[in-house]
């Protein structure tokens, strides 16, 4: 698809939610980032699964070690809860936003993750503003969880938006976990191995924090640009989305 002008943005479950309880969204953190998306406009918002996605997870794997069709309804009810309260955050601010639940628009088929987003797209032209979020989707072996991540790649690299927005709980990425220090400015693409300290969450966490997050963007068309910045800093919030500087972590891909 012919690139567009714009942004998508993914409001991560570290920021929106509280990770360390149960089914808990972080409303005030939430509703203040929707300050800066109402002035900003972003054409599509993604956001993760925080206490709800991971737990729910979580609890299905420790019962019986793998997820399977008969829990897709609980997984997605879980993140319909969350997602509700980030809607209704949002339309209160004014945001003409919409939900587009994954489960019903994506399945994986031969392996890969395939999103039906025409009206998504629709909805875009028609200056609406879709909301998706990480869930669990059918395929042919069962079911699979699909990260808010791999959507925002998916939906990017299909709409032809170019600048993403990940914001977290943290800084940006970190070079190592000990001294903390931001990477400002990072190249990747395709063909190219990472050789950073990137791990998991410190969370409970099913879809591999920041490693599996940078690894993601890989697959972004050349010419991408993604920025990781934290969500709960204003200052971070104002300068990516309002100034449209870089408040933390760049990552450019390349061919
Ligand atoms: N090199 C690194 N730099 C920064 N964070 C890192 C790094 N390695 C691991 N992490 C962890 O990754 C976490 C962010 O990923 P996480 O998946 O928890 O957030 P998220 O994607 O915003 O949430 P969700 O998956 O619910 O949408 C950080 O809180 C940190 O603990
Ligand atoms: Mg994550």
């Amino acid at each position: 698809m012919a690139e567009i002008n714009g942004y998508i943005v993914k409001l991560g479950g570290s920021v929106i939610t509280i990770k360390d309880k149960k089914y808990k969204t972080d409303k005030e953190t939430l509703c203040r980032i929707a300050d800066y998306l109402r002035i900003s406009k972003p054409l599509v918002i993604i956001h993760g699964g925080g206490s709800y996605g991971h737990y729910v997870v979580f609890s299905i794997i420790q019962e019986k070690t793998k997820v399977e069709d008969v829990d897709l309804p609980r997984i997605s009810h879980t993140m319909d809860k969350l997602n509700h309260e980030v809607v209704q955050c949002l339309l209160k601010k004014g945001i003409p936003a919409v939900s587009f639940p994954p489960h019903s628009i994506c399945q994986v088929i031969n392996g890969s993750i395939v999103c039906s987003l025409e009206t998504v797209k629709e909805a875009v032209t028609r200056g609406l503003i879709p909301v998706l979020y990480g869930d669990s989707i059918l395929s042919s072996n069962g079911i699979e969880i699909v990260s808010g991540d791999i959507l925002m790649v998916l939906a990017a690299n299909e709409l032809g938006i170019k600048r993403l927005y990940f914001l977290t709980d943290v800084d940006g990425l970190y070079e190592d976990l000990e001294t903390k220090k931001i990477v400002r400015h990072l190249m990747v693409s395709k063909n190219k191995q990472l050789h950073l300290d990137i791990r998991g969450s410190s969370a409970i966490d099913v879809t591999g924090g920041m490693r599996a997050k940078i690894e993601s963007l890989r697959n972004l068309i050349p010419g991408a640009r993604a920025y990781i910045l934290n969500g709960r800093k204003e200052d971070h919030l104002y300068k990516a989305l309002i100034k449209g500087e870089n408040p933390s972590t760049l990552i450019e891909v390349s061919e």
